[in-house]
């Protein structure tokens, strides 16, 4: 099995995982907030912006990566500014101590959720509360129509690791999912201390 294959087998559960505490049940029923709304945009924020920044830290590692073209924080803070709502807090530790082969299991997650971007686009376009504030929101327009070649590209870098780092960087991939549900909870956490 390749890399790519081991990563979307192994990583199967928590994908469900994450999908289903990240709203999906509101989000498919047409019934989302714009309270969720906001909370998804923050989850999102502080994960992107963690990541960008330990990404930066390792510019030859991530060269082919091409950071500048897949940065995801400036449409999450031009999303959560049209809204009104402050940034939330960040972790800017998440990544510290991560090497840049366990980074490439975290940039997996990110780059991966981007495919399903469209179908939340369109789930939240059924939302009438919601369909006032999506005009202009970009974050989940995501790469668009470069959507698949991105996802190529990023398949290729995959395929060029050496077979000794690949247990290393599905395990990163799954601890990643599980810094997801921690932000979650604790940007939720944050903004009913805000109520
Ligand atoms: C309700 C929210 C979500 C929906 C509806 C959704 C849906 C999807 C869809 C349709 C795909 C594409 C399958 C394909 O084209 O082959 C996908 C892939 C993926 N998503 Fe999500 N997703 C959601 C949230 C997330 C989140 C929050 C993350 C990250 C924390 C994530 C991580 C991934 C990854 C890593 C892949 C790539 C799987 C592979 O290796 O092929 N998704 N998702």
């Amino acid at each position: 099995m390749t890399l790519a294959e081991r990563l979307r087998h192994e990583t199967r559960d928590l994908h469900e995982q994450t999908e289903a505490l990240l709203y999906t049940e509101p989000l498919r029923t047409g019934t989302l907030t714009p309270e969720q709304y906001r909370h998804l945009l923050q989850v999102h924020w502080v994960f992107h912006h963690a990541l960008e920044a330990a990404i930066d830290r390792n510019p030859d590692f991530f060269q082919s990566y091409r950071p500048d073209d897949r940065r995801k924080t400036p449409w999450l803070e031009s999303d959560l500014a049209a809204l009104g709502v402050p940034l939330p807090d960040s972790i800017p530790d998440l990544f510290a101590h991560w090497s840049p082969v366990e980074l490439l299991g975290a940039a997996y997650v990110g780059e991966g959720s981007m495919l399903g971007g469209k179908v939340v686009m369109h789930y939240l376009q059924q939302s009438l509360e919601l369909q006032p504030l999506l005009p202009n929101a970009r974050f989940y327009r995501g790469y668009g129509s470069e959507t698949v070649e991105k996802w190529k590209a990023f398949n290729a870098i995959l395929a060029g690791q050496v077979e000794s780092d690949q247990d290393n960087i599905v395990e990163a991939a799954h601890r990643t999912f599980r810094a997801y549900h921690t932000i979650f909870r604790q940007a939720q956490s944050q903004n009913q201390a805000l109520v």
